[in-house]
């Protein structure tokens, strides 16, 4: 057993109250019966340029199998639509990949999902600088997206080429700015840190000239390399390699203190938000349905992730769910799920977990033996309406929660990419 199975089972048994590992098979999920708070995802999984790092499932765009995933995409959406009849959902999150990498492929996708389903609230799509032209905000601005998370990465050319962006950032910027004067309810941008060669300096320029601009929402990820991507494998990382801590930590230390005099203040481990504005984040709602592939969905009865393959993917379609593995989600399981969520929000109050799994349901009960010592620690603190992560726990946590779901992540991910249709996934 190495070091990284040894810890598993213990968080495990802490979190989920059971030490065996999760173990994920191609039994069929059910169909999704009555959601709680529901959201919809769509993935869509081309780009034109593949970025070396990226661990995200995505490709190179190619015209023909762009058509053949479009039409998969609208039978997957057929399938569902009976099961979705009835529920609102509070949003649909368009994740990738590049969305507008074919922006008339993905409007007519749109189209096709507000026929079929109704009651979708926010709209929220992620764009890159490079794909985002001055047709495509508008178009999809008519169609009723309303919020945008912009990947600007950085503001320096240097570093961006190091990367290998296909971008430089005057490109971003003015992205940034067109999408702005459009008068979306909510525009996010994305900043990566601890890049390589990327100073200090570097980095409290990219944050101050981002925040000047007058943006909604920030959000800043550190570089991680998954031993799957183009990046950890010419690097030979076996494991998943995190940058150094003190960076991280000086970096993050700017961002919170320049956001909170700008009048940012954080809504997550990674993002500062406008007061009176929502957040923009892809999978924090309950329960969630998604469709394309790679798509991930959580119903409370099961968990269960799509196809990765985009040509396996469209051969299942229309006759049946492209769905490579699932698992059964247990109500402790769920509750597990709802908690993690919450602690990167930094919040998880009482009200919200009794909505969610009833008034006898009580956060204190089920979780107290784990909250309790990460307040002795200092990492969160006892609120009036529940749990608050302090400062200090914010990076501390983040610290843990990307220890234990990159691991999971980049297995489930790293073998879904090997084969398109795995007998099973140990986790
Ligand atoms: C799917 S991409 C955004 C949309 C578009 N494809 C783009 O690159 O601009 C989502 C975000 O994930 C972040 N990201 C990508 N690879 C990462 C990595 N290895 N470590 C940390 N963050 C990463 C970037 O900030 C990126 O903007
Ligand atoms: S970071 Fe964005 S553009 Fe780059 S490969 Fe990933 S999804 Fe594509």
């Amino acid at each position: 057993m190495t070091g990284k199975t040894i810890w598993k089972p213990v968080v495990q048994k802490l979190v989920t109250g059971r030490a065996r590992r999760f173990r994920m098979t191609k039994q069929p999920p059910q169909w999704p019966g009555q959601l709680m708070a529901p959201g919809l995802y769509l993935h869509v999984p081309f780009c034109k340029n593949l970025c070396p790092y990226c661990p995200y499932n995505r490709i190179e765009y190619d015209e023909d199998l762009f058509r053949a995933y479009e039409r998969a995409v609208k039978q997957e959406i057929d399938l569902y639509a009976p099961y979705l009849e009835g529920q609102s959902f509070s949003s649909l999150y368009i994740g990738g990949g590049t969305p507008t990498v074919n922006w008339r492929g993905l409007i007519s996708i749109l189209r096709h999902l507000q026929d079929r389903v109704q009651n979708i609230g926010d709209i929220c799509v992620e764009l890159h600088p490079g794909n985002m032209d001055c047709d495509c905000l508008s178009a999809l601005k008519d169609i009723g997206i309303t919020m945008l998370s912009i990947g600007v990465e950085s503001t320096s050319d240097a570093v961006l080429e190091r990367i290998q962006r296909s971008h430089d950032g005057r490109t971003a910027l003015d992205a940034v700015t067109r999408a702005m004067a459009l008068g979306f309810k909510s525009v996010n941008v994305d900043l990566m840190f601890a890049l390589p060669g990327q100073s200090q300096q570097d980095w409290e320029r990219d944050v101050t000239t981002v925040v000047s601009l007058g943006i909604d929402q920030l959000s800043t990820y550190p570089m991680f390399s998954f031993p799957y991507s183009d990046l950890g494998r010419s690097k030979g990382i076996r494991q998943v390699t995190r940058p150094p801590h003190r960076l991280i930590k000086s970096m993050l230390n700017f961002t919170d203190e320049h956001c909170e005099q700008s009048g940012l203040h954080r809504c997550a481990v990674w993002s500062w938000l406008k007061p009176r504005k929502e957040k923009f984040s892809s999978i924090t709602r309950h329960h969630y349905i998604g469709f394309g592939p790679s798509a991930a969905s959580m119903t409370g009865m099961d968990f269960y992730v799509n196809t990765f393959d985009v040509n396996a993917y469209a051969s299942k379609l229309p006759a049946e769910r492209p769905v490579a593995v699932s698992m059964p989600v247990r109500r402790r399981l769920e509750m597990a799920y709802w908690l993690y969520w919450r602690i990167y929000e930094l919040k998880a109050t009482h009200e919200d977990f009794c909505a969610v799994f009833g008034e006898t349901a009580s956060l204190d009960a089920e979780f107290g033996h784990l909250l309790r010592p990460l307040i002795w620690a200092g990492l969160m603190e006892r609120a009036n309406e529940g749990y608050r992560v302090t400062q200090s726990g914010a990076y501390w946590i983040h610290r843990l929660q990307n220890e234990y779901s990159l691991s999971y992540i980049n297995h489930l991910w790293g073998k879904c990419r090997k084969e398109p249709w795995p007998e099973e996934v140990i986790l």
